[in-house]
């Protein structure tokens, strides 16, 4: 039977520390968040926080900003617009990745755990280490290609070729979808990731863009494309409702298309 060995720092501790939450507290929840600091040499562990909800606003990345603002400053996290523009304040809340901000305490029943998003490198607490995901967005080259005559205003579409970059154009890169595939999971490094992929097709679906080919050619690999099952996690769990599955479909039909 073969074995594996789980990296030393794998195993979450649950004996974390606890803060109560005021003793004339009425509508109390318990938060176990996940606290990792690489550079203290320790294994990462939960810590408990019972809120009280009547002095906090109602969504998850507000009772952070409570914990964080009035409990235990040392919390990281990331976030920014507070209103699922901005991407930043993606993490797993009971085991599903989505965004704190417009993810309502009220959704859950019970203890609430939040992790960071899965299978990335932690840098501390709720923050994890983007630079690859951000690498396969750029590999993707997400810019128009187009060699014609700069024009006087904008390149115009007509609306039915506009309509054709609904669903792809609203993408936050929160990187929900990617690190919720188990594709990417397996290889980080080769496999673009939902997220990337969407990003290509949105491109490739551009009326203006002339770059058909040499992107196609460059997606047409056993790994940056291939790696995706149809597994569709990351479309269950993009919370801006996208559908980056079908967008990968939409390539690989694209690709097969121009070999016929
Ligand atoms: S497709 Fe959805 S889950 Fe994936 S990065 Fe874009 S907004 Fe986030
Ligand atoms: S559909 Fe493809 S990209 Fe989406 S979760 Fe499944 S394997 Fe990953
Ligand atoms: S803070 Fe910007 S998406 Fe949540």
């Amino acid at each position: 039977m073969a074995q594996f060995t789980l990296p030393a720092n794998a195993v979450v501790r649950k004996d974390g520390r606890r803060y109560s939450a005021p003793s004339d507290a009425e509508s109390v929840r318990s938060f176990q968040v996940y606290r990792y600091e690489p550079d203290e040499g320790e294994n990462p562990r939960l810590d408990h926080y019972e809120v009280d909800l009547d002095q906090c606003g109602p969504m998850i990345l507000d009772v952070l900003i409570k914990i964080k603002n009035e409990v235990d400053p040392t919390l990281s996290f990331r976030r920014s617009c507070r209103e699922g523009i901005c991407g930043s304040c993606s993490m797993n809340i009971n085991g599903r990745n989505t965004l704190a901000c417009t993810c309502g305490v009220d959704q859950f029943k019970g203890d609430i755990r939040i992790y960071p998003l899965p299978h990335m490198p932690v840098v501390r607490d709720l923050v994890t280490d983007l630079s690859g995901f951000y690498r396969q967005y750029a590999a993707v080259e997400p810019w128009l290609k187009n060699g014609a005559d700069e024009p006087e205003r904008e390149r115009l579409q007509q609306k039915e070729d506009r309509a054709r970059l609904d669903g792809l154009e609203e993408c936050i890169l929160c990187a929900c979808c990617s690190t919720s595939c188990p594709s990417y999971w397996w290889n980080p490094d080769k496999y673009l990731g939902p997220a990337a992929l969407l990003q290509a097709w949105r491109w490739l679906a551009d009326s203006r863009d002339q770059a058909t080919d040499e992107r196609l050619e460059s997606l047409e690999d056993a790994f940056k494309l291939y790696r995706c099952h149809t597994i569709m996690n990351c479309t269950q769990t993009c919370p801006k409702g996208l559908n980056p599955a079908r967008a990968i479909a939409e390539i690989k039909k694209m690709v097969a298309l121009r070999k016929s």
